[in-house]
């Protein structure tokens, strides 16, 4: 099992994708359900300052899994507060056990998989960039997606969220002290994954040296 934590538009999601291609793994990418409990908050007019409110939008999260608007950066930083809710936080962990306890393994990406989700998998990887770096990629992603985008915007918007993410008290975004860091700030995408696979790698061959001796 492979856990990919990071900051966000660090290349997390693109990285846990071709690691689980690689490996032929199932992937989950568990931003996508605060994702998703926010996207149901914001089509009810709920408020994200309600602790009860966020944990009720946890249930049925189905449709919204795949729905555009997951990304639309209201959505993203409705996310970014519930997800700071312990409750919330609760609601949505068993789901995530179970898809990373699955038979055969599997590859998560997230914020806390290393730390809180699986503090056993086989593979930790902590992937960042500058702030800048991420800046600039959100923008592609979201431009490409045909949403607005304006750089100075969606800078402070990144900084908001990893400050956010960082200094909860719950679940915060931290690397794991095994957590094998990747800064893909100067790397293509073909080099960042070239780069997790080898880092995956050089960790699998050292358990098994450790569990041989
Ligand atoms: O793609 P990006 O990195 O911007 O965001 P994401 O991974 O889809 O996560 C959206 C939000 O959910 C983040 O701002 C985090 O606050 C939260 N999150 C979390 O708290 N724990 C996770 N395991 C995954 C996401």
């Amino acid at each position: 099992m492979i856990a990919v934590d990071g900051p966000a538009a660090s290349g997390k999601g693109t990285i846990a994708r071709a690691l689980a291609a690689h490996y032929n793994l199932p992937h989950m990418d568990t931003g996508a359900l605060y994702r998703a409990a926010a996207l149901n908050l914001w089509r009810w007019g709920g408020h994200p300052a309600s602790e009860f409110e966020a944990v009720r939008a946890c249930n049925d999260l189905g449709s919204n899994l795949e729905d555009p608007e997951l990304r639309s950066e209201p959505v993203s930083k409705i996310a970014s507060k519930i997800s700071a809710y312990p409750e919330v936080r609760e609601a949505l962990i068993q789901r995530q056990r179970d898809f990373a306890s699955q038979e055969g393994g599997a590859v998560l990406d997230g914020r806390d998989i290393g730390t809180v989700i699986a503090p056993g998998a086989d593979a930790k990887l902590y992937v960042t960039a500058s702030l800048e770096v991420r800046a600039q990629r959100r923008v592609r992603e979201l431009l490409a997606r045909g949403m607005p985008a304006h750089y100075d915007d969606v800078l402070l918007d990144l900084k908001a969220r990893d400050e956010r993410d960082m200094t909860r008290s719950a679940a915060p975004l931290a690397r794991a002290a095994d957590a094998d860091l990747l800064d893909t700030s100067d790397l293509t995408v073909e080099e960042a994954v070239a780069e997790a696979i080898r880092l995956v790698e050089a960790r699998i061959a050292r358990t098994r040296r450790a569990e041989a001796t």
